[in-house]
């Protein structure tokens, strides 16, 4: 085994920190966890400091007050911010591109003329700031059509539009969403875009320089409603594998995506490491990049290290060193499925604060993550966000897991508790 570091801090208070943690604390080194901010959830494994995921001054002295040797960034906000430049400046190895790399997410406009420069398959579109003309555009092309924030907009910066009228409602709204976290005047652009029909999926792949490791498939389930009814969310459920992406199918995404990305960003200069997370569109014309995000997916991280056999740790201290090429990933060959329970309300406005009863006895392979959960005065767990816990189950077959975590789902007591029932259902009634 490798020098692998004793100590590790990670960023960020949702479920997916909680599966990092969770995945990180399964390593044979058994490092000391520790986890900003980090919720009720992560504190059964990891030390958390009461430090906010955006406070980048805060973040660095934590680490060097704890003595970090490692540091795995959550969320893209801070990555967006330069944490992992500022780590860099004071000699502490992080996991998670430094602020070139994260305007691949943090800039719509600028990942759709990476991919124009390069040739990676996605949708024609156009950029605008002046809403006259975005509306021209937009009388110009067929609806349904997109229309897109340039900016971080936490999930709600699209508008996947049926009519005319919708798309130039959308202009409007997306012209004067609020900047998000402390990034400056990030919505002041918009992209409109072909709409592309297909299935979805997120490939998440491991990248260090030109190296990369693609982790396991997975699918999400944007919609807030059961069969993809009403509005987008963060995301409602996954399940992996996504067999949607057959073996052949994944060869051609690695080639025409995959490999051409990575070399793309290395060309452009930028040294990423981290996780590049493509979404991608399977069109009946082949696979289309929507979009991609520079960090692990909520909720595909809940469903896709679960299925991890290598040793996370070192996946990810192997791509900080510039030594991934030596890894050779081992998956389980279990479904994993996870049933998001929200609050009800979400993704508008939900109550915070209901109280929380949980099973007390949960099957070996079924694993709750904390999202939006908290503690109040008296020390009961409650309600705090609007994705508040995610279930995951992994077994044999994926109806077992969906069996498996909605068992668990509806023993869950919570007078607001909201969740889709047909996670994984697409890929059931095709098997
Ligand atoms: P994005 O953040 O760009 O991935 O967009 C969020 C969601 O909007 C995607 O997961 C898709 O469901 C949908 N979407 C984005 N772009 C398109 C497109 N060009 N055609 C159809 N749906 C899209
Ligand atoms: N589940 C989609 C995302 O993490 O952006």
């Amino acid at each position: 085994m490798p020098n692998l570091p004793r100590s590790i801090l990670v960023v960020g208070s949702g479920g997916r920190e909680h599966a990092l943690v969770a995945a990180l604390h399964r390593s044979p080194s058994a490092p000391k966890l520790f986890c900003a901010p980090g919720n009720p959830g992560i504190a059964e494994l990891a030390t958390c400091e009461a430090v906010a995921a955006d406070d980048i001054p805060g973040l660095v002295a934590l680490a060097q007050r704890l003595k970090i040797e490692f540091v795995v960034v959550g969320p893209e906000v801070p990555l967006a911010l330069g944490l992992v430049d500022e780590l860099a400046k004071v000699g502490i190895p992080a996991y998670g591109p430094k602020a070139d790399g994260a305007r691949l997410e943090a800039s719509k406009i600028y990942t759709k003329e990476i991919l124009q420069k390069y040739q990676i398959p996605t949708a024609p579109a156009a950029f605008f700031s002046d809403p006259a003309a975005a509306i021209d555009y937009i009388r110009s092309r067929p609806a349904p059509i997109v229309v897109k924030a340039d900016g971080l907009a936490a999930g709600k910066g699209v508008v996947v539009a049926q009519t005319h009228a919708e798309a130039e409602s959308a202009v409007h709204q997306l012209l004067a969403l609020p900047a998000q976290s402390k990034i400056e005047n990030p919505n002041s652009k918009i992209l409109i875009e072909d709409c592309l029909t297909g299935e979805e999926t997120s490939i998440l792949v491991v990248v260090s320089g030109r190296d990369y490791v693609i982790l396991p498939t997975s699918q999400d389930h944007k919609r807030i409603g059961d069969g993809d009814t009403g509005p987008n969310t963060g995301g409602m459920g996954t399940y992996s594998p996504a067999e949607v992406v057959t073996p052949a199918l994944l060869a051609r995404i690695e080639r025409e995506i995959v490999r051409p990305s990575v070399d793309a960003i290395a060309s452009e200069g930028i040294h990423f490491v981290g996780t590049l997370f493509i979404g991608i569109m399977l069109t009946p014309d082949g696979p289309s990049v929507l979009e991609y995000n520079t960090r692990f997916g909520d909720p595909e991280t809940q469903v896709v290290l679960p299925r991890l056999e290598t040793d996370f740790l070192e996946l990810l201290w192997a791509a900080s060193k510039g030594e991934l090429s030596r890894i050779q990933l081992k998956i389980r060959p279990e479904h994993a499925l996870c049933v998001v329970v929200a609050a009800r309300g979400y993704p508008n406005s939900y109550p915070k604060g209901d109280l929380i009863g949980l099973p007390n006895i949960l099957p070996t392979s079924v694993s709750i993550f904390h999202a939006g959960t908290a503690r109040n005065p008296a020390g009961h767990l409650v309600t705090n966000g609007g994705r508040v816990l995610g279930v995951t189950a992994l077994a044999p077959t994926l109806r077992h897991a969906s069996v498996d975590a909605y068992a668990v789902c509806d023993a869950i007591q919570c007078t607001s508790k909201y969740f889709r029932r047909d996670i994984g259902a697409r890929q059931l009634r095709r098997t």
